[in-house]
């Protein structure tokens, strides 16, 4: 039997690597995944990894890794032998990279799951047609994330309104799903989905960031979430 908790990764956006080691800390032993991204990356590389994996977490390094296939094949296979549980790939680089990226994890040995990233949230159909001109967005989506099943990915990571297009087309995959906010929030996420909702229309994971990490009570907000979760998911199989 899962839990909420089991559905939830922290998005760790904080400055500093001292922050991310303290705020996990006082959620030991409530959550189980944490996604590490570029700053914090940056900040402590493997060494941090390896340090948040020791207290128990899962992690899920979020670095869209773009580039030609034979480099993104060396690169993932460094990153295999670092215990991750998921790490993300940007689909724009094809799918030989793709499937470099999966050879490389198979060769590893590691359970590593790859998740394909598919058009990036903040593009509209303006900024879109600048890099892609002639494909509409809807379009790349759709194809984007059938390349993600054709190539063996395991996930995908996919806006909450995106999940019935990604699903379809990336039937068999599991669907990482970030712009969750509990209620009305008073920030940057503008395609927004409550943790609920997200569940009932299939996600598998949804990753919040600042409604946990800005609470007052962090345990308390990851719980209530976690408890959200919970009714999406007996929505959805009842
Ligand atoms: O704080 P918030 O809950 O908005 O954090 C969401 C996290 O998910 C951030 O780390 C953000 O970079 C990431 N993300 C997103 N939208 C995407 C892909 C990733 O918000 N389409």
């Amino acid at each position: 039997m899962t839990t909420g908790m089991d559905h939830l990764i922290l998005a760790l956006d904080v400055e500093e690597v001292d922050e991310g080691r303290e705020l996990l800390s006082g959620l030991r032993g409530a959550l189980k995944y944490v996604k590490i991204g570029h700053q914090l990356y940056a900040r402590g590389g493997a060494p941090f990894l390896r340090e948040i994996q020791a207290m128990g977490y899962s992690v899920f390094l979020d670095i869209k890794l773009h580039d030609i296939p034979n480099t993104i094949f060396m690169a993932v296979g460094a990153l295999a032998s670092e215990g991750l549980w998921a790490l993300t790939l940007h689909c724009g680089g094809g799918r030989a990279m793709l499937e470099e990226a999966r050879r490389a994890r198979e060769r590893s040995g590691a359970r590593l799951n790859l998740l394909g990233v598919t058009v990036l949230t903040s593009f509209d159909e303006a900024s879109w047609a600048e890099v892609a001109p002639g494909c509409p967005l809807a379009e790349a989506l759709e194809k984007r994330a059938a390349l993600c099943r054709e190539t063996g990915m395991d996930g995908i990571v996919c806006a909450p309104l995106d999940l019935p297009v990604v699903r379809a087309a990336g039937a068999g995959l599991f669907t990482v799903v970030p712009g969750i906010r509990p209620a009305k929030a008073d920030d940057d996420q503008v395609r927004v989905m409550t943790p609920r909702k997200a569940m009932e229309n299939g996600a598998d994971y949804i990753v919040v960031g600042r409604p946990i990490v800005n609470a007052p009570d962090r345990i308390t907000a990851a719980k209530e979430i976690a408890g959200a979760i919970e009714e999406g998911l007996a929505w959805r199989t009842k």
